[in-house]
């Protein structure tokens, strides 16, 4: 198992120091295990000059699945994107052609008190966002800042999406619904933006082919509305790339923190970047405060999806489930009478549960 390790900044550091402290205690010694340390975002720039250096960028394309923590740094979307950390994700993405960006939303029970929602309205909540995730208004062309004629500047992006793009997610999500309840739901503005009526009009296309998974279309204001109203309507929502990011953020609420939710993010080749959801939380970093288990999490998504062993898998997402049985809590989700921890106790209660 070869795995391009790239801890990025904040945080970033420390959630991906568990997640890989949690894979040698999963693997033991039996499994050929080789992890290569490359630097990206602010880190990037600080070793090479770039935030995804050319050696970075070939680590994660030889490897079989990268680790990723999070990239980026207070302030820096003034930066040219070409040199801008938080910009370094999404040039990897690009370039390794991940465009299935799994993020699923799943309430561990033992934390129903720390979500916002009435308990009611989430237990027993487990939807899956699928978000495309290199096409959209984040890659489009045009895109830039220039002068008018009458001098004054104009910003602009570009919602494009070619009738390709959109039917290899919708079959990713299709498939994906048949391993879950069997439902899709499309999430675009259909009713507004011509990117999104043929959005939904090669969804339906596809769903053709998929007879035993229901489909159903909403507007994303109204998923919006409905994530927050009734989430457990929802099995698979199907989405673009600015879509899905502003409901994945939403959707991770649900289940008390953004600390909690993993990602996975494949291309046609099995390849996969394993991420948190999370950023790099400049507030709390170098601290020992921050919550490893998004990270752990999608350790966990990439045993599942790049190797297949779902085994292993299992063993992750219970051993998760117990030390939150157990009453550990980082501050993100902490409860009264919580046993509180920090991110490295967190990330050991994590392998000692591996064994239960
Ligand atoms: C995410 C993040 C990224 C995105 C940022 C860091 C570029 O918010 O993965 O959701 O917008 O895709
Ligand atoms: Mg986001």
């Amino acid at each position: 198992m070869k795995i391009a390790v790239l801890p990025g900044d904040g945080i970033g550091k420390e959630v991906t120091a568990e997640a890989v402290k949690v894979l040698h205690a999963v693997l033991g010694k039996n499994t050929a295990l080789e992890l290569i340390d490359a630097p990206i975002g602010a880190a990037g720039i600080e070793a090479a000059g770039d935030p995804l250096p050319a050696k970075t960028s070939e680590i994660a394309r030889k490897a079989d699945a990268i680790l990723f923590g999070a990239a980026g740094m207070p302030g820096d979307e003034v930066i040219p994107y070409a040199m801008r950390p938080g910009a370094s994700l999404l040039r990897l993405r690009k370039e390794l052609g991940l465009f299935a960006n799994f993020r699923p939303a799943f309430l561990f029970p033992e934390l129903i008190g720390a979500s916002t929602l009435r308990p009611e309205i989430v237990e027993g909540l487990d939807l899956l966002i699928m978000r495309e995730l290199t096409g959209d208004v984040y890659f489009g062309e045009p895109r830039g800042i220039s002068t008018t004629a009458s001098g004054e500047r104009e910003g602009y992006n570009t919602m494009r999406y070619s009738e390709s793009e959109i039917e290899r997610i919708a079959h990713v999500a299709f498939r994906t619904a048949r391993q879950r309840r069997h439902k899709v739901c499309s999430v675009d503005k259909a009713n507004v933006l011509e990117t999104m009526q043929l959005w939904r009009e090669v969804v339906t296309n596809v769903g053709k082919q998929y007879p035993d998974v229901e489909l159903t279309h909403m507007f994303v204001d109204a998923a919006a509305m409905m994530l927050m109203r009734a989430p457990k309507q929802f099995d698979v929502i199907v989405t673009g790339n600015i879509f899905g990011d502003i409901l994945s953020d939403e959707a991770a609420m649900l289940t008390g923190s953004i600390g909690m939710l993993p990602s996975a993010s494949l291309a046609l080749d099995h390849k996969g970047l394993y991420e948190p959801v999370h950023g790099t939380a400049p507030d709390i970093a170098g601290r020992n405060l921050a919550n490893p288990l998004a990270s752990i999490l999608s350790m966990g998504m990439m045993l599942r999806y790049s190797f297949n062993q779902a085994d292993n898998a299992d063993r992750v997402q219970r051993a998760v489930r117990a030390v939150l049985a157990d009453g550990y809590r980082t501050g993100d989700i902490a409860q009264p009478g919580c046993k509180r921890v920090g991110t490295s106790e967190m990330g050991d209660a994590v392998v000692a549960a591996l064994g239960r």
